[in-house]
């Protein structure tokens, strides 16, 4: 091992001064009301407002010398899909020709479960946010694209330094049996069964750092399915805490030089609800495929470590954050060095490969095993203790969803062949079977493995569990020799989960999801085995099948904004209801406007909501010290009436200790659309209360 170090160390000295590094920050958030939240498959839950926004983090590499350049960005939102991600490379074409393409941007969803959907094409992802959502689609598209340009501008020479540390009290495995299944053998070889390392490379120039990239496994689902305010969750939250430390306390969220993202990776079976299932009620311990609930109604999920959904984010992200802020202040490996990337589509059903072995770690070339059409197993329909019962589908006649009941009957039944592949899976959804109205679930996957000096990076179109990524990792460091590996979670398209074979087995949620079947993660070993060799010999592979493109077929049956209307006697911005004069440290100010609706307008960086500070009476000088994307505040929005067209917004701001005393208030910010045509800026404020 010291033998290889060694030769890392020469390279990284020997081309320490080609590589370039620009960061970039963009505000992505999608619109804010009445869009179904992707994540949780809940039908009832939509936006009705902003508590953190979303933001895309881009880090654009360059290997002068081979004038390789890398694109990695980490998206607040739950995953990526194929038509977001053409879409911004078509666009960073049409600004820098092939200098950016489909082999070198990979573009990683957090994962959060608090932020609208309806972006993702294939139909069984947007079926629950009532089908496609342009608005969504185009805010995610201007985001990503911004970031990126931001970064592109700022390229300058850098060096890499990689650090870890462990996180033992912020995760669990949400399905422990299914780990269990592992051979014993391998689970020997770990601690935990779940990973605790956050591994961090940071970016640094003239020492000073640049940027952060951090990877921790857990789901961003501190924020549980009854949550309407769109979210970043615990990891988005990270981000911000990470970005106000090393940009200073005053900067606003998304305005920072310094750009810190918390990025997915093999979080597929790990939850951050450290308290563990218990049932609604009686809070007794549960299990959603046991029952032990036996109250009538009663639900088992798993909730904690704080007293509601909001303290449990912030303990987690909290968490997360301290660990990242101790790696960074401690020396790190120096892993500067070459660049390279290789890229393919493939056809996931169409795959034939060799078993692997994670006993042996070896592949048994003797053995063959293929992957299947797509198909949904019936645990996936009782969602996870993460978010119960997601999806009503068994009693399928009496849903609440309008697109489900008109498309339910197009479901094509699984063949024979079917059957026997995805065993002992009971199929509940033949997604790969129905053609009506369009793909159900991807059969075309990405996969993408960068070298960045001394890191190897495998960027995966899903969720591998914990056990799975553990075993990818292993794969990809083998065959590179590399000391570091990561893999970047939910990227560029989204096909469910990758359990292992054997967690396949005990088909709980995360493997009835894993929709290619039983040898869906053999596939990937293999492929990733491919794919690191081309990095490591600089050979080229063949760009695989082009994933098909429904763009003309898309349905949608989100309603549009109709108009907008003031009540009699007021108009937009009009405070309706004025804060308490005087406040303290800890206190919730809070006041209510007339409003537009918010999807008149994306605002992206222009905020609906700020709370202002009087630096100077005789000027009327006021200074925003928060925004709608601070911890601190929620923007919340209610339609009055669909048919007057009326809404309010109520604006609230916790005044955070350490606040100074002063003049304070409270700034909204909207579009109305009015009833003849035209979408009109407004704004308003409340009278001024004192914080002491
Ligand atoms: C900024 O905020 C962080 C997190 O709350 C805190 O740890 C740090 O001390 C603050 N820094 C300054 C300079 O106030
Ligand atoms: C979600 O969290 C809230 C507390 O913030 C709690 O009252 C509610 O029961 C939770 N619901 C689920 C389904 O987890
Ligand atoms: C995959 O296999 C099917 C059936 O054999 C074939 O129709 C299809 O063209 C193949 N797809 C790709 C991308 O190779
Ligand atoms: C490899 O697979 C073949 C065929 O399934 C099997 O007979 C053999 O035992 C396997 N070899 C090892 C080392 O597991």
């Amino acid at each position: 091992m010291s033998r290889l170090l060694a030769a890392w160390c020469a390279l990284a000295c020997a081309c320490a001064d080609a590589l370039r590094v620009g960061v970039g920050i963009a505000d992505v958030t999608g619109p804010p009301a009445e869009i179904g939240f992707m994540g949780y498959a809940n039908f009832e839950q939509t936006g009705h407002g902003i508590h953190l926004r979303q933001f895309a983090r881009a880090f654009v590499l360059e290997d002068e010398e081979s004038s390789t350049r890398i694109v990695f960005v980490s998206v607040d939102a739950a995953m990526m899909g194929n038509g977001v991600r053409k879409e911004v490379i078509k666009r960073l074409q049409k600004r820098y020709g092939e200098l950016y393409n489909e082999h070198n941007v990979i573009l990683s969803g957090t994962h959060t479960h608090s932020t609208p959907g309806g972006f993702l094409m294939d139909f069984l992802f947007d079926l629950p946010i009532l089908g496609f959502v342009k608005e969504t689609y185009a805010a995610y598209i201007a985001g990503i694209l911004r970031s990126i340009v931001v970064a592109h501008t700022n390229v300058q020479p850098a060096k890499m330094e990689y650090g870890e540390t462990e996180i033992l009290d912020a995760n669990i495995n949400r399905s422990p049996t299914s780990y269990l299944r592992n051979p014993p053998e391998e689970r020997a070889k770990y601690q935990y069964d779940v990973d605790k390392t956050l591994a961090q490379v940071r970016f640094l120039a003239g020492g000073e750092v640049l940027g952060v990239i951090n990877w921790f496994a857990v789901h961003p689902t501190s924020m549980n399915n009854t949550n309407r305010l769109i979210s970043s969750d615990n990891v988005g939250y990270a981000s911000l805490l990470c970005e106000k430390a090393l940009n200073g306390n005053t900067t606003l969220p998304g305005k920072g030089r310094v750009v810190c993202a918390f990025a997915s990776t093999n979080l597929g079976d790990v939850s951050p609800n450290t308290r563990g299932p218990r049932c609604e009620f009686s809070r007794a311990r549960c299990d959603q495929e046991r029952l032990l609930c036996t109250l009538p109604k009663e639900r088992c999920f798993a909730s904690g470590p704080g007293r509601d959904m909001f303290e449990s984010t912030r303990i987690i992200a909290t968490k997360m954050f301290d660990a990242a802020m101790k790696v960074l202040k401690q020396p790190g490996e120096d892993l500067t060095g070459p660049l390279g990337i290789v890229h393919q589509f493939v056809a996931m059903p169409n795959q034939t490969v060799s078993p692997y072995d994670p006993v042996t770690e070896t592949f048994n070339e003797t053995a063959k095993v293929s992957g299947c059409l797509p198909a949904m197993g019936y645990s996936f329909a009782a969602g996870t203790t993460d978010g119960p019962g997601a999806f009503d589908f068994t009693q399928g006649t009496t849903t609440s969803n309008p697109l489900w009941n008109a498309v339910r009957d197009f479901i094509a039944e699984p063949t024979k062949d079917d059957i026997e592949c995805h065993a002992p899976k009971p199929i509940l959804l033949a997604t790969g079977r129905a053609k009506f109205p369009y793909e159900w679930q991807p059969r075309v996957v990405s996969c993408t493995v960068a070298r960045i000096g001394g890191l190897f990076l495998a960027a995966v179109p899903g969720e591998f569990t914990t056990m799975s990524g553990r075993r990818l990792r292993s794969v990809v460091a083998k065959t590179s020799g590399a000391k570091r590996v990561v893999l970047a979670g939910l990227s560029n398209i989204y096909s469910d989960y990758i359990a292992t074979p054997e967690e396949y087995q005990a088909q709980r949620y995360e493997a009835a999801s894993t929709i290619f079947g039983p040898h869906t993660l053999d596939i990937y070993l293999n492929k990733y085995k491919e794919l690191t060799d081309a990095v490591l010999k600089g050979s080229a592979v063949s760009p695989g099948p082009q994933p098909p493109d429904f763009s003309e077929l898309l349905i949608t049956l989100v309603p549009p904004v109709l108009w907008d209307a003031a009540p009699w006697g007021k108009e937009f911005g009009d405070c309706v209801r004025q804060p308490q004069p005087q406040h303290g440290w800890g206190d919730v100010v809070s006041a209510a406007f007339v409003s537009g609706h918010p999807r008149n307008s994306i605002r992206h960086g222009r905020w609906y909501a700020t709370i202002e500070r009087l630096e100077s009476e005789q000027d009327d000088a006021w200074t925003i010290v928060a925004t709608d994307a601070d911890w601190e505040t929620k923007y919340i929005w209610i339609r009055n009436s669909k048919i007057m067209g009326t809404s309010t917004a109520e604006i609230e701001w916790e005044i955070p200790e350490g606040t100074p005393p002063g003049t304070y208030r409270i700034h909204h910010y909207g579009n109305y659309k009015y009833i003849l045509g035209g979408i009109y800026p407004y704004h308003g404020f409340s009278d001024s209360f004192e914080v002491t």
